[in-house]
């Protein structure tokens, strides 16, 4: 079964999504345009600037997905414009500047699929001055949410299953970020927007963020709910936001506040948040208060406090540390030195098994292994 095929079947069946872009692929794309599709999957985006008009398309894709998106570009005629290139964007060069780039590399909460970063990557190499992205602007919201069920997936680890103590693990879940799916009885107030990121220009390595909401009805506080809305042209958005009339089938963010709290309608909701998009470390600092009393209640998180490190890994970040290969860097060290431009991939397969036997076994294993490195450095 491959699950990589069903998750191109969910972007493609997703209504909102396809009719966004193929709208906003029509109002951008002009005939005649040189055009990169960045993460291309399946191919699709290409396929909507071919039918755009454009003259070349340049379909970059990391995964084996590739060959499919080939035969897909093959059934429909396209053969001639589509230059498929398998890699990842950022090692990877282009023949020429493009009019546009196109992506949908978003995440829940807009940032955490890498599009700031392979976005800004592209632009700065492979886009002429002057030219479009698709989407051209990301915006963050947030909102107080009420969710218990969320709530209850953090207090888990404060229960005894089958009688264990499991609480070391309550910190770690109350600072994970978790997918959620929101609707409008979930929300406390109105979503206020958290940043909004123009995609033609830098965008800082970190994102210092900050917004309030007066809360519309009381509840119980159990975190901040995070989605994105994308502009995709002048006149298409598409968003995961509840409140969307034609919202995408995207999940949304959740992330805890240590302390199910109670709210009065008008109650204050402040947001803080840190952002690094890429090492998808998010911290947030949240305050409540009411403008009648002298209550405030102040929670902070972070996921670098919800990141599980093993104490071997953690030795890897100290200055003093002599690290030294282990018996498969060995062998790891060997294919790649022994891919010469002169060996056979069957010459490297049997003298890696013949220094290495004793980790592989088999010259099958070795086979595998070989497989596995050259797929990665080898060209
Ligand atoms: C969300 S899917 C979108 C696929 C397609 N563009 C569409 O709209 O249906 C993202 C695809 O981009 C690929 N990808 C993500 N980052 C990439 C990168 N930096 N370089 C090349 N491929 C990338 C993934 O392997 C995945 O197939």
């Amino acid at each position: 079964m491959s699950l990589v095929l069903d998750e191109h079947r969910q972007y493609l069946s997703d209504q909102a999504r396809v009719s966004a872009f193929c709208q906003a692929v029509g109002e951008v794309v002009k005939p005649g345009d040189t055009v990169l599709d960045l993460g291309a999957g399946t191919g699709f985006l290409g396929l909507l600037a071919c039918r755009a008009g454009a003259r070349r398309v340049y379909a970059i894709e990391a995964g084996e997905v590739i060959e499919l998106a080939r035969e897909i570009c093959g059934a429909n005629g396209f053969q001639d414009r589509i230059v498929f290139i398998k890699g990842t964007s950022t090692r990877i060069d282009l023949p020429e500047r493009v009019d546009v780039i196109l992506a949908d590399q978003i995440g829940p909460f807009g940032f955490e699929a890498g599009l700031l970063e392979y976005f800004g990557d592209a632009r700065e190499r492979f886009l002429k001055p002057h030219g479009s992205m698709i989407p051209s602007c990301l915006e963050l919201y947030v909102a107080p949410v009420e969710c218990p069920e969320l709530s209850d997936q953090v207090e888990f680890w404060n229960d005894s299953p089958a009688g264990f103590d499991f609480r070391p693990a309550r910190s770690l879940a109350a600072n994970t970020g978790y997918p959620a799916r929101f609707d409008l009885d979930h929300l406390l107030g109105r979503p206020a927007l958290l940043a909004s990121l123009d995609l033609s220009m830098a965008t800082p390595p970190a994102l210092h963020l900050e917004a309030c909401v007066a809360t519309t009805r009381g509840g119980t506080l159990h975190g901040i709910g995070g989605w994105f809305s994308a502009q995709l042209s002048k006149s298409i958005c598409m968003s995961n936001s509840p409140l969307a009339t034609n919202p995408l089938d995207r999940r949304n963010l959740f992330l805890p506040i240590d302390r199910p709290t109670a709210l009065r309608r008008g109650d204050h909701v402040r947001v803080m948040m840190h952002i690094l998009p890429s090492e998808l470390v998010v911290t947030w600092k949240v305050e409540v208060w009411g403008d009648d009393d002298n209550r405030c209640e102040r929670f902070s998180h972070s996921t670098v406090q919800g990141m599980l490190i093993s104490r071997e890994n953690l030795q890897w970040t100290q200055p003093h540390f002599i690290p030294k290969l282990s018996l498969w860097g060995e062998a790891q060290r060997s294919v790649l030195t022994l891919c010469d431009g002169q060996r056979t991939l069957s010459e490297i397969e049997q003298e890696v098994y013949h220094r290495h036997h004793g980790l592989f076994g088999s010259l099958g294993k070795a086979e595998a292994f070989v497989a596995k490195v050259i797929a990665r450095y080898a060209m």
